[in-house]
């Protein structure tokens, strides 16, 4: 049998990058697939790649296309992560339409799709889906409404979906990741920060039940857990929501 193949969306990013490199270290074939393309072949020098796909995945049609160039190239599709994703903060009543529309169309129609297009081929392999979703997905984050909705949909979705795979053995689950040391993190700080960005990030360890002791969590962690759900291993595992948040919403 060839070795599995896993499909990472966002896997220019911190996390995507690290699920990729951590597939790679454990046999897996990668296929790759991001909005930026240069990002993808800097991994690419270190990670080779069954599939480099660069896409908008905003658009249905996009995913479609991930998929099939993915299946070209790979032959079979063993697991698909979606872990592209923006953020956006603001008070509701001043939020841009088209920053609504973007987390929306990015954080959840984007996997939404993806998922859609990959199912005829998960199902033959009884593969697994990962979705990236965040403790925003389980709880009201202040200032942050629009990217609650986006995470929210994502979780219930992928829950919803798990029983309308289950029939199929194809699994599907959730992992929700604290404040995580990639770009993103720093795009917050630098853009929300009111010109402090280290102060944005103090105010997020404040947060953390280990007082002091807090740091973020680090890509490498949320790809260790990503890994392991995709594993035969955790074949009794689907609709679940693993939160990797150093206890954050467990008091909540
Ligand atoms: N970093 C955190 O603190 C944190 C916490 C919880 C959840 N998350 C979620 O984890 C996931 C990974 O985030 P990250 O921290 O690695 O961020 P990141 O910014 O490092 O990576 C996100 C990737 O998504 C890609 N992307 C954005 N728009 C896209 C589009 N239209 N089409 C295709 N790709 C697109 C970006 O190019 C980028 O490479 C995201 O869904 C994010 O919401 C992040």
């Amino acid at each position: 049998m060839s070795a599995p193949v896993v499909l990472v969306t966002g896997a220019a990013g911190g996390m995507g990058g690290a699920i990729a490199r951590r597939f790679a270290a454990g046999g897996w074939r990668v296929a790759a697939t991001d909005l930026d393309d240069a990002a993808l072949s800097v991994l690419e020098a270190e990670v080779p790649l069954v599939a480099r796909v660069p896409a908008d995945l905003r658009f249905a049609e996009a995913c479609h296309g991930v998929l099939g160039e993915t299946m070209a190239r790979a032959g079979r599709l063993d697991a698909l992560v979606n872990a592209a994703g923006v953020w956006r903060e603001g008070p509701v009543e001043s939020f841009t339409e088209a920053d609504f529309d973007l987390l929306i169309a990015v954080n959840l129609k984007s996997a939404f799709f993806m998922c859609a297009a990959a199912i005829p081929a998960l199902r033959a392999t009884r593969g697994a889906i990962v979705n990236i979703s965040s403790d925003a997905g389980r709880h009201g984050n202040v200032g942050a409404a629009a990217y609650c909705a986006s995470k929210g949909g994502l979780t219930n979705f992928t829950k919803a979906l798990a029983l309308d795979l289950a029939p199929d053995l194809v699994r599907a689950n959730v992992v929700s990741p604290g404040d995580t040391a990639t770009p993103m993190l720093d795009f917050q700080a630098e853009r929300y920060g009111g010109g402090d960005p280290a102060a944005y990030k103090a105010a997020l360890l404040a947060r953390y039940p280990q007082g002091t002791r807090a740091r973020f969590v680090r890509p490498e962690e949320v790809a260790e857990l990503v890994f392991f759900l995709c594993q035969p291993t955790a074949a009794a595992i689907t609709g679940a929501d693993y939160s990797i948040d150093f206890g954050y919403t467990a008091g909540k």
